[in-house]
């Protein structure tokens, strides 16, 4: 991918399997947020290629990637904000629901249940805490029944409880049997909940693998962390 003269992800091969849970840390900067935006769309790769399903997709838009089933989650919230978190979600699914009907994985009132917004499913979205609008824009992704979700900076600004709360929202979304790629800067978190991690460092993959091992790759604890141990 090339801005003007910058290139990242230059000569780089990255797969991930279905059923997994993967990671993607680096420093800022390094490509993570780019790297989603080639794959669900967002952007086309200046050169290179995207598969989905074993099919060619490069070029192809986000609206046609989310009804092949790519969710996605962003790292600057954007809920629909004058909705409520059902409505939200029922927009979404009304949308999806013309190409994806019966392969629904849950109900609305599940995902409301799910994203722990099932009190605050009336609410205007506006006025809800950032978790809550994080919650309900992860809500209106599961609702247009992807098959892999990518989660950009889930646990940002979130306290210590609310980051448990989001690891155990993330293992019951792989637990119905939704692919996850989450881009986290807390190893914590990372190392809890994740199968593989891969890391960035200013476009290009410098380690990946098992969180515990990759946590220790001197690599690693000096890009990203300027030689502190994670
Ligand atoms: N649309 C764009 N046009 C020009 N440059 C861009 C564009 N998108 C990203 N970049 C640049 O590409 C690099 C990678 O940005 P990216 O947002 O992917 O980083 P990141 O790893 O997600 O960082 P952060 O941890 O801050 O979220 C940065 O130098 C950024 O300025
Ligand atoms: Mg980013």
């Amino acid at each position: 991918m090339a801005f003007g003269g910058m290139e990242l992800f230059s000569g780089i091969n990255l797969s991930f399997e279905k059923d997994k849970v993967y990671g993607i840390i680096g420093t800022n900067g390094s490509g993570k947020t780019t790297l989603f935006n080639i794959i669900c769309g967002v952007l086309t790769p200046t050169h290179g290629q995207v598969f989905y399903e074993g099919n060619e997709v490069t070029g192809m838009k986000p609206w046609q990637l989310s009804r092949k089933g790519i969710g996605r989650c962003f790292q600057m919230v954007k809920p629909f904000n004058s909705l409520t978190p059902y409505e939200n979600a029922r927009v979404a699914r009304s949308s999806a629901g013309h190409y994806s009907k019966g392969e629904e994985k849950f109900s609305l009132d599940e995902i409301m249940e799910l994203t722990g917004l099932k009190d605050k499913r009336n609410i205007v979205t506006s006025e809800l805490s950032l978790p809550d609008k994080k919650n309900t824009e992860i809500a209106r992704a599961l609702a247009c029944n992807p098959k892999i979700m990518l989660f950009d900076e889930v646990s940002c600004g979130l306290s210590g409880e609310e980051i448990y709360a989001r690891m155990d929202l993330m293992r019951k979304i792989a637990d119905y049997g939704i692919s996850i790629i989450v881009i986290e800067h807390i190893m914590m978190f990372i190392k809890e909940i994740c199968d593989e991690v891969v890391v960035l460092h200013a476009g290009s993959i410098i380690s990946s693998g098992d969180p515990s091992v990759v946590a220790q790759d001197p690599k690693v604890i000096e890009a990203y962390l300027g030689g502190r141990k994670l």
